[in-house]
């Protein structure tokens, strides 16, 4: 889905972008020009990168458990 229409960048490249580090509206807009034409998407972005970091939080989250399970095990031993 398209989210700037100006610059032409979908959720899809918020998605990579926050993959490679992209943290903040600064850093989107600097990469990819998010919200420098109209600034109509600005909202948008916004709610695309916060569900973005979001997700990326919960899936190191996830990561770690098995991590910290299996240290637990060998503690243990
Ligand atoms: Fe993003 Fe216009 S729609 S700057």
């Amino acid at each position: 889905m398209i989210v700037c229409i100006c610059q032409n960048v979908s959720d899809g490249k918020i998605h990579r972008a926050v993959d490679g580090g992209v943290t903040s509206m600064v850093q989107l807009r600097d990469q990819l020009g998010v919200g420098t034409c109209c600034g109509k998407c600005h909202a948008h972005a916004k709610q695309v990168l916060r569900e973005c970091l979001s997700s990326n939080a919960q899936q190191s989250h996830c990561h770690m458990q098995p991590m910290l399970f299996q240290r637990n095990i060998m503690a243990a031993a």
